[in-house]
């Protein structure tokens, strides 16, 4: 995988490097989904080949991630066999200046935030049009929901002031349906004052399997930059 001169793909490219090279040795790293997280599993991959990185086992957040690891040789457990995570990288769709998350624009935040919720440190990886003041206001919160309940759901949604559009496939007819079976509705409900009482509220409606909104999990905010053709890293 390369970033050629896309801009947004070589910020991707840095913050997924500088979090691999955070991974040690003997740690259970826990795999993020997403294209930035994509460069993290490339770059852990290569720490791995080249020897820099000994004994580590990966904790996919979703198909995708596995098999992005097993392309990069990184050895594969489940949360069967192992106790705590030591590291989880993962990327965001919005990040507000507590840390807080919207998470789920590739449809795994259910299974992401089972993992990352699990590690000891969370890196979270996002170039810098992630950034934002509110949650809410530059993209529509997931939403994963039982198929048989996405009418109720949306209903109720509704009554808490939030507009839900049931997300399509891109090149399949009808929904998409998650590595969990079940479908995804993107609600719009502006800027977000309260996300840790949203979120409990959304998880708590009958049919709701998990939400996006990511509170209180974030360790650290790695955030890639760039100006000219130079990408850099910066903590938020
Ligand atoms: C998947 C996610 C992703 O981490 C999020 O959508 C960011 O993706 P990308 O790194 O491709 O911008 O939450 O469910």
């Amino acid at each position: 995988m390369t970033a050629g001169h896309d801009p947004v793909k070589l910020m991707k490219q840095q913050v997924g490097r500088s979090a691999a090279e955070r991974v040690q040795s003997g740690s259970i790293v826990g795999l993020g989904t997403g294209s930035t997280t994509a460069f993290a599993i490339q770059f852990i991959g290569e720490r791995l080949k080249s020897g820099d990185l000994k004994d580590i086992k990966g904790v996919p957040t979703s198909f995708q991630a596995s098999v992005l690891a097993k392309q990069y040789g990184i050895p594969l457990t489940t949360l069967d066999e192992i106790e705590t995570i030591d590291i989880a990288i993962d990327g965001a769709d919005e990040v507000d200046p507590q840390k807080n998350l919207i998470k789920g624009g590739g449809a795994a935040h259910t299974r992401e935030k089972v993992v990352d919720g699990l590690a000891d440190l969370f890196i979270v990886v996002v170039d810098s049009s992630k950034i934002v003041d509110q949650l809410g206001t530059t993209f529509p919160l997931p939403v994963e929901v039982l198929p048989m309940a996405v009418s109720p759901v949306t209903r109720a949604i509704e009554k808490l002031g939030g507009k839900s559009e049931l997300r399509m496939g891109v090149k399949k007819d009808g929904p998409v349906i998650t590595d969990q079976g079940n479908m995804v509705l993107d609600v719009d409900f502006g800027a977000i004052a309260d996300p840790a009482a949203l979120e409990k509220t959304i998880n708590n409606i009958p049919g709701v399997l998990e939400n996006g909104l990511f509170v209180g999990l974030a360790d650290v905010v790695l955030i890639g930059e760039i100006q000219g053709e130079q990408p850099s890293v910066r903590e938020l």
